[in-house]
């Protein structure tokens, strides 16, 4: 199951991320392996396998429950339906890499699970003195999501000054932004709310921990 990135698509999403920072990309991955990742995350919930997600890394890395309030697994490629996934963003890697120059090394990803009143506030995702994140990627795993629940993904001009987009959570959405200019946050959610965020780096480190130092 390759990822759809048609020659039109892959010119879209290669503007957009050059002049715009952003790009939103409506059912990118099929309902069939949306639904599988939607059932493996559902099955670490039950099982109290998902963590209270924190800010920060290494030493630096804190439970801040006024910024952030999702659980998060990272994604170890021990499924089927993660393979398939990640051999996707690998595929998005490779383009990339190809079109931009951006050095992308390797993606580092975990679920999101937003209990209702969940939110994330406004911030950007590469880390102060550390900004090895380059890419970010968000696919939702909501289906039906209904537009009074809330949840929306809002998406900032890069001074901040702005909304540029307020993206509804869909399943099989792909959001793709670029990880130091985009600050952006996740609204109140009304109702469960499912996702699998993503990072291109340009350094190798292990998922969740500061990379060694030389
Ligand atoms: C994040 C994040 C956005 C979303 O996890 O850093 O900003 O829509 N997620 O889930
Ligand atoms: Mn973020």
């Amino acid at each position: 199951m390759p990822l759809d990135l048609t020659p039109k698509i892959l010119d879209q999403l290669l503007d957009s991320l050059v002049e715009n920072g952003w790009f939103e990309w409506p059912n990118a991955i099929t309902d069939e392996l949306s639904q599988s990742l939607l059932t493996e995350v559902e099955k670490y919930d039950l099982e109290g396998e998902l963590q209270r997600a924190g800010i920060g890394r290494g030493k630096t890395r804190q439970i801040h429950q006024g910024v952030r309030q999702d659980s998060i697994y990272w994604l170890n490629g021990k499924s089927s339906a993660q393979q398939t996934y990640l051999k996707q963003m690998a595929e998005m890697q490779y383009q990339l890499n190809y079109a931009l120059f951006l050095g992308l090394l390797e993606y580092e990803s975990h679920f999101a699970l937003y209990r209702a009143g969940g939110f994330y506030k406004k911030h950007r995702d590469s880390f102060r003195g550390n900004a090895n994140r380059v890419v970010t990627t968000v696919l939702y795993l909501n289906p039906n999501w209904q537009n009074d629940w809330g949840g929306e993904l809002v998406i900032y001009n890069e001074e901040s000054t702005k909304k540029l987009a307020i993206i509804t959570p869909e399943m099989g959405k792909l959001v793709v932004f670029m990880s130091e200019q985009i600050p952006h946050e996740v609204l109140p959610t009304k109702h469960p709310r499912v996702s699998v965020t993503g990072w291109f780096r340009c350094n190798a480190s292990i998922a969740g921990n500061i990379d060694p130092a030389l």
